[in-house]
C-alpha cells in the first residue's frame, strides 16, 4: 500500500541568510520524502522560517499563524513549524502565543530539521533555541535558481550594534573551513551553477575564530585569502560577497576584487548614518571620513563599481542637523542601491531603552524624504549604463514577459532582453543597453559574428 506523500510549504521572511537557511531545510524535507506545496492553506506541513530585525518583520508572521492555527483545529495532522530569528527571540513563549506549533527551532539547528520533526512525530512539542556549534551542512539544499547559489561562510556576529537583534538570535560568529567552502562550491560548479554569493552578516570577519598565522605573522584564512582560495573553481564564473562592515574592510580586500576577474565589482556597505555622533551611539566603530575613504579607494581601483549600503533613519537622539548629514552622504556618495529603514525599537538592544526615542511621525518624514532622494541618485547612477555593453548572467524568463530573459550586470543591476529563456539559461551574454532606469535596465542580445 502506499500513500501520497507529506506535501511541505516554506515561506521566508528576511535576508539572504535565511533564505540560504530555507534552501537547505526544504532539502531536508525532500531527502525525508516530502514533496513542494505551492499553496501553504494546502500543505501539511508548513514552515515559516522568520525575520525580527524590525518589528514589522515579526508581526506580519504572527497573522501567517492565526491562519494556521485555526486550519489546524480542523486538521490536526498539519505540521506547523516557526523557524529563523523569531522563533529565537520568541522561543517558549510563541507555544503560548499559538498552542498549535509542533516546533519552534532557531537558525543554528536549520541543519537539524529532520531529528527535531522526528522528536515532533513522536507526539512532542519541541523547542529548539540553545546556542550550539553548527554542524557542518552535509544536506543538500533546494535551491531556488538553477543558475546563482548562495554559500554561507559565516553564521553569527560579534559586533553590539545598539539597535540590532542579530547578535541574540544568531549567536557568536562562527566560521566554516575553506575546505568545506570549496568543496560546496566545486560541487555547485559540477551542478552548472554560474554564480556564488558567499554569505556573513559581517563577512569581514571571516576566520578570526579559525586557526592561522602566516610567516610574516599575517591572519590566515581571511576573506581575501578565502577568495584567492575559491576563485578558479572550473564553472563558478561570477563571485559576490555580503554583507561587508566599514569597520573591518581593507585595501587588501580592494586589490584582491580589483585583481581576481570572477569577483564582481559590486560591494555592499552598510553605512547606516552619516553623523559621527549617530555612529558612535549606533557602536558601529568608524567615522563618516573612514567610510568615504573605502568607497574611494574602491573608486580609484575600479572606475565602475557598483555600491550599494543600509542606512537608519530616527535613530535615538538624531537631530535634524545630523540627519541631513546622512542625506549629505547619500548625495555624495551617489549609491546604485540603498536600502533605507525607519528606526525600530528591538527587543533585547540597549537602544530601544533610551529615553530619547523620535516619534513615529518624525522617522516617517525622515525616510521619506531619504527615499526621494535615493530614487533621484539611483536614477543618475543608472544613467552610466546607456548604450553601453554589459555581461549578463541570464537567470529565467522575466515573469512579465515572457518573450524577454533576465538576468544582472556584474554591477547586479537587473536586466532584461528579448530571447528564449530555454537557449540562454546560465549563458553569460553582452546585451547593449537601450533604456535606463533606476533600478532597472533593457537592452538587447548581442550575439557574436560567427566566421
Ligand atoms: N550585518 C549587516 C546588516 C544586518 S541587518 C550590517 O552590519 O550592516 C540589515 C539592515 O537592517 C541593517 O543594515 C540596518 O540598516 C537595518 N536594521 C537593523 N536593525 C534595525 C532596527 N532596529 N531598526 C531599523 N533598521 C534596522
Ligand atoms: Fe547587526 Fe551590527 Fe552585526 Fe550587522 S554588524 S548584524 S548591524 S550587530
Ligand atoms: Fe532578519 Fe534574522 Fe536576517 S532578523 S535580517 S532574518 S538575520
Amino acid at each position: 500500500m502506499s500513500s501520497a506523500p507529506r506535501r511541505y510549504h516554506v515561506t521566508t521572511f528576511g535576508c539572504q541568510m535565511n533564505k540560504a537557511d530555507s534552501e537547505r531545510m526544504a532539502g531536508i524535507l525532500e531527502t525525508m520524502g516530502m514533496a513542494w506545496e505551492e499553496d501553504p492553506l494546502q500543505a501539511d506541513i508548513v514552515l515559516y522560517n522568520t525575520c525580527t530585525i524590525r518589528d514589522n518583520a515579526e508581526q506580519k508572521v504572527y497573522s501567517y499563524l492565526g491562519r494556521q492555527a485555526k486550519r489546524k483545529q480542523t486538521n490536526p495532522n498539519l505540521t506547523l513549524v516557526v523557524a529563523g530569528c523569531v522563533a529565537q527571540q520568541e522561543g517558549e513563549k510563541l507555544l503560548r502565543r499559538v498552542p498549535e506549533l509542533d516546533l519552534v527551532m532557531g537558525p543554528q539547528h536549520a541543519n537539524r530539521l529532520q531529528d527535531l520533526l522526528e522528536q515532533v512525530m513522536n507526539g512532542n512539542q519541541v523547542v529548539a533555541t540553545d546556542p550550539v556549534h553548527i554542524m557542518e551542512d552535509i544536506t543538500q539544499p533546494r535551491r531556488d535558481s538553477e543558475v546563482t547559489a548562495w554559500v554561507n561562510v559565516i553564521y553569527g556576529c560579534n559586533e553590539r550594534c545598539t539597535y540590532c537583534v542579530v547578535p541574540g538570535v544568531r549567536g557568536v560568529e562562527q566560521s566554516r573551513t575553506p575546505e568545506a567552502i570549496y568543496a560546496e562550491m566545486e560541487a555547485l560548479g559540477r551542478q552548472g551553477f554560474k554564480e556564488v554569493t558567499l554569505l556573513g552578516q559581517n563577512i569581514d570577519a571571516y576566520g578570526r575564530d579559525l586557526p592561522g598565522i602566516t610567516a610574516e605573522g599575517r591572519r590566515q584564512n581571511t576573506l581575501t585569502d578565502l577568495l584567492y582560495t575559491v576563485h578558479d573553481i572550473p564553472g563558478i564564473e561570477r563571485i559576490r560577497f555580503a554583507t561587508s562592515h566599514p569597520r573591518y574592510f581593507t585595501e587588501r580586500l580592494i586589490q584582491a576584487c580589483a585583481e581576481l576577474p570572477k569577483v564582481c565589482e559590486h560591494f555592499h556597505i552598510p553605512f547606516q548614518s552619516g553623523d559621527n555622533d549617530v555612529l558612535k551611539a549606533m557602536a558601529r566603530g568608524y567615522t563618516h571620513e573612514k567610510y568615504r575613504r573605502i568607497i574611494d579607494s574602491i573608486r580609484e581601483y575600479m572606475p565602475d563599481a557598483a555600491i550599494s549600503a543600509d542606512a537608519i533613519v530616527g535613530f535615538p537622539g538624531e537631530t535634524e542637523e545630523q540627519f541631513q548629514r546622512t542625506m549629505q552622504l547619500v548625495d555624495d556618495v551617489g549609491f546604485d542601491l540603498l536600502n533605507t529603514a525607519a528606526y525600530s525599537p528591538r527587543p533585547n538592544t540597549p537602544a530601544a531603552l533610551w529615553d530619547n526615542q523620535l516619534s513615529e511621525a518624525e522617522k516617517s518624514d525622515r525616510l521619506q524624504r531619504l527615499n526621494h532622494l535615493v530614487g533621484l541618485k539611483a536614477a543618475e547612477r543608472s544613467q552610466r549604463y546607456a548604450n553601453r555593453v554589459e555581461q549578463v548572467l541570464i537567470e529565467d524568463v522575466n515573469p512579465k514577459d515572457p518573450s524577454q530573459v533576465m538576468g544582472r550586470t556584474r554591477g547586479n543591476r537587473l536586466t532584461f532582453c528579448t530571447g528564449d529563456i530555454t537557449h540562454l539559461k546560465g549563458q553569460l551574454i553582452d546585451v547593449q543597453i537601450t533604456e535606463v532606469r533606476p533600478f532597472s535596465l533593457t537592452g538587447v542580445h548581442l550575439v557574436p559574428a560567427h566566421a
